[in-house]
């Protein structure tokens, strides 16, 4: 994969970026979505479940913290914004997802950071411009740290 740098200037934008993002992720890929409240990771994710042809519903895992999808792959979206114990992560089976079937998106991947260290990552920022531009990057990341 080839890193890149995106410009949105809308919702609808974002989804798109994540519906073309769809067609280039490996599968046993895990996402790093960086970026701050409401700079539109779940927005994102949304765009890549009907990249996936997903027509379910798509929420964010702010509160279920993790949503399971079966889509074209079977695809894990993960919130840690609102649980930042890493024994509580544990507890609740996350190494369990990360096989070569699934494609797990991880929204606030620094609460989990132990979890995540030395592995490898497709990393993406989010940056809110303004109302309603966003500048997202991809890069992947051979040793999380
Ligand atoms: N260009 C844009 N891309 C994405 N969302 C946008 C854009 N412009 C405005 N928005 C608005 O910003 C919000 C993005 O929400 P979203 O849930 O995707 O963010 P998030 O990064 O997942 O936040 P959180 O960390 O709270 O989960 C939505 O209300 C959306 O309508
Ligand atoms: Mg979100």
């Amino acid at each position: 994969m080839n890193d890149w740098i995106k410009h949105s200037k809308n919702y609808l934008d974002t989804e798109k970026l994540g519906i073309e993002f769809s067609k280039t992720i490996p599968i046993g890929s895990i996402i790093a979505l960086n970026g701050n409240l409401g700079s539109g990771k779940t927005t994102f994710v949304k765009g890549v479940l009907k990249g996936f042809n997903y027509d379910g519903e798509v929420t964010s895992p702010t509160y279920t913290l993790i949503n399971e999808y079966e889509a074209k792959y079977r695809i894990i979206h993960i919130d840690c914004f609102r649980e930042k114990n890493i024994d509580r992560w544990l507890n609740i089976g996350l190494i369990d997802y990360f096989t070569n079937e699934n494609i797990l998106f991880i929204e606030w991947p620094n609460h989990i950071k132990n979890i995540l260290f030395s592995r490898k990552i497709i990393e993406l920022n989010f940056e809110i411009k303004d109302l309603n531009e966003r500048l997202i990057c991809m890069r992947e990341i051979e040793s999380y740290e």
